[in-house]
């Protein structure tokens, strides 16, 4: 049994979903596969991430009828614009086998060229008018990006998915989220991304923290489990990632057992304030050469 979560639009999303971001093609239909066998029914996926069409083939091995999964991707920002990010719908479709997305989400905001984030969005908003996602919403947005946004468009955003983990929490777009009526949902939710090779000290791997293991052994449960149960009793969405068949199930392992109030100021007293993933207010203009191919 899997948590749900209602978004601002009255759609049900599961809370705990498998990422792929980082999974290798040839290894993402079988972690799918694996996943919903084991009763995920969300999955999150994006453009950029380059295995779409093999998360689509998990979901038709795996044999779960199409209305009982959540599926979430990504328009990289090199479709943003009007037509272009309605044509990156066809693409995700033509590459996932479906004719519809439950949740389609701008993968994070293009800074220095903001009137295309706009845009796209409000493609977005079109394909949510006509039927064709039943929500839509955003990436690594914070605050002063989802007011620029809000002040030019019509939909709230569903959902903001951004980098949360005990060591970056973001405390300040939690709660611009949390203002709008928009769900935050947590990638790298257990911090196992690994960006950077060589990171210093300062990036530690949450992984290992002393405070979460000795929570973890109270409850008999491992340091991921804790994270996830942090998350979902935090009222947030979160996508771990794993293309290992004993990880995706302990990631699931996660219904039967609640931390108290003490622990979750514990975890939350964690922050460090340093992310492991890219800032999105640095523009990165190599962001716009990654073309996304046709399906
Ligand atoms: P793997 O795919 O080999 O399991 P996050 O989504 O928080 O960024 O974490 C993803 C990373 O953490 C991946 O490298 C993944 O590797 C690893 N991982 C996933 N689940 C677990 C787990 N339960 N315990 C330890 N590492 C995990």
């Amino acid at each position: 049994m899997t948590d749900d979560l209602v978004l601002n639009n009255g759609v049900t999303m599961p809370a705990l979903g498998l990422g792929v971001f980082q999974s290798p093609p040839e290894e993402t239909a079988a972690a799918v596969e694996t996943a919903l066998n084991l009763g995920y029914r969300h999955i999150d996926t994006a453009a950029a991430y380059g295995n779409e069409r093999e998360v689509g083939e998990g979901l038709r091995r795996a044999g779960v009828a199409r209305d009982e999964v959540f599926l979430e991707t990504k328009v990289w920002v090199s479709d943003f614009g009007y037509d272009e990010t309605l044509h990156a719908f066809d693409k995700a479709t033509g590459k996932l086998g479906v004719d519809r997305l439950d949740l389609l989400i701008l993968h994070q905001p293009a800074t220095d060229r903001f009137d295309r984030t706009i845009a796209a969005y409000q493609a977005l908003e079109k394909l949510l008018a006509d039927g064709k996602v039943r929500a839509i919403g955003v990436s690594n947005f914070m605050r002063h990006h989802l007011d620029d946004l809000l002040a030019a468009t019509t939909v709230v955003p569903a959902v903001n998915q951004i980098e949360l983990h005990p060591y970056f929490t973001q405390p300040d777009v939690q709660k611009a989220d949390a203002e709008h009526g928009i769900l935050t949902q947590a990638w790298s939710p257990i911090g196992g991304i690994t960006f950077y090779p060589g990171w210093g000290e300062e990036r530690k791997n949450v992984l290992q923290d002393q405070v979460i293991a000795e929570i973890a052994k109270s409850h008999d449960k491992t340091p991921a489990q804790v994270m996830l149960r942090w998350h979902l009793q935090e009222g947030r969405s979160a996508i771990p990632k794993s293309t290992n068949p004993g990880r995706i199930a302990e990631n699931f392992a996660v219904f039967d057992f609640d931390l108290t109030t003490e622990q979750l100021s514990a975890i939350n007293a964690l922050d460090r304030g340093i992310r492991n993933g890219p800032d999105p207010d640095v523009p990165r203009t190599e962001m716009f050469d990654r073309v996304i191919p046709e399906a």
